[in-house]
C-alpha cells in the first residue's frame, strides 16, 4: 500500500514550497495537482475558448492529453506531448485556471490521472480538493491557510523573483477573487476536509510548518 499525504488551500498559502519540502524529507513523490489544472488553462487560453462556454470547455478538454514525469526531482508537466512548466505559472494562466477548473469533465479527467500516481506511489500531493476528493483515504491530510494579505505577499515576492510585473493590490483583490470562485464552485469546493489537520502559516516559518506535518506522519 502506498503512504499519501494530501495537503489542501487557497492560492498562495505555501501549498507547493511545503509539498516540495515533505517529499524530500520522506523520499515522496510530489503531485502538484495545480499545474495540472493550470495546463489545462493553459491550453483554453491558447485556444481563445471562452471560460464561461461550458459546453465547448467539455468537449474541447478531451483533446488536452495532460501528462506528468519527474525531471531531477522536478515535476514537469506536458500539455500534448509539450512540456509547459515555464508557460503556467502568470496571473493570466491561473486566472482562466480557476475559471475552467468548475467544469466537471476537466476535473473528472485530471482527478483519475492523480487517483493514479497516488494508487502506484507514495505520494504529497496539494490542491483543492485532495484531502475531500481525489484521496479520500489519505494517510496525513492537512488544510493549510494563512491570511490574504500574506498570501498576496508571497505572490507579489515571487512574481518579482521571477521579473514577472506585478501589483500587490491587484494580486490581493485577484486571490481574494479566486478563493471566493475556488470555495463557492459546485463540483469539488475547497474545504477542509473532516479529518484534515488545519494549518495557518500567517505567522509560521517554512520549517515549522514542515516539522508540524512531519510530525503528524508520526
Ligand atoms: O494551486 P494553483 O494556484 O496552481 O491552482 C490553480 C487553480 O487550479 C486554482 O485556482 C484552482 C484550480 N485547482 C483545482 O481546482 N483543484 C486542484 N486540485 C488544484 C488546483
Amino acid at each position: 500500500m502506498s503512504y499519501n499525504i494530501a495537503i489542501d488551500g487557497p492560492a498562495g498559502a505555501g501549498k507547493s514550497t511545503i509539498a516540495k519540502r515533505i517529499a524530500r524529507e520522506k523520499q515522496f513523490i510530489y503531485v502538484d495537482t495545480g499545474a495540472m489544472y493550470r495546463a489545462m488553462g493553459l491550453y483554453f487560453l491558447r485556444n481563445g475558448i471562452d471560460a464561461s462556454d461550458m459546453g465547448r470547455i467539455s468537449e474541447k478538454c478531451m483533446e488536452a492529453d495532460i501528462t506528468i514525469a519527474y525531471e531531477n526531482g522536478e515535476q514537469v508537466v506536458f500539455l500534448n506531448g509539450e512540456n509547459v512548466n515555464g508557460l503556467i505559472r502568470t496571473e493570466e494562466v491561473g486566472n482562466m485556471t480557476s475559471a475552467i477548473s468548475v467544469n466537471p469533465d476537466v476535473r473528472k479527467k485530471l482527478v483519475e490521472l492523480q487517483q493514479r500516481l497516488a494508487k502506484n506511489s507514495d505520494v504529497v500531493m496539494d490542491g483543492r480538493d485532495i484531502g475531500t476528493c481525489v484521496l479520500p483515504d489519505a494517510d496525513v491530510k492537512v488544510y493549510l491557510t494563512a491570511g490574504s494579505n500574506v498570501r498576496a505577499r508571497r505572490r507579489y515576492e515571487e512574481l518579482a523573483a521571477k521579473g514577472e510585473s506585478c501589483d500587490l493590490a491587484q494580486i490581493e483583490k485577484d486571490i481574494i477573487e479566486r478563493d471566493e470562485r475556488d470555495m463557492n464552485r459546485e463540483v469539488s469546493p475547497l474545504r477542509q476536509a473532516e479529518d484534515a489537520v488545519f494549518l495557518d502559516s500567517s505567522d509560521m516559518s517554512v520549517d515549522e510548518v514542515v516539522e508540524k506535518i512531519l510530525s503528524l506522519c508520526k
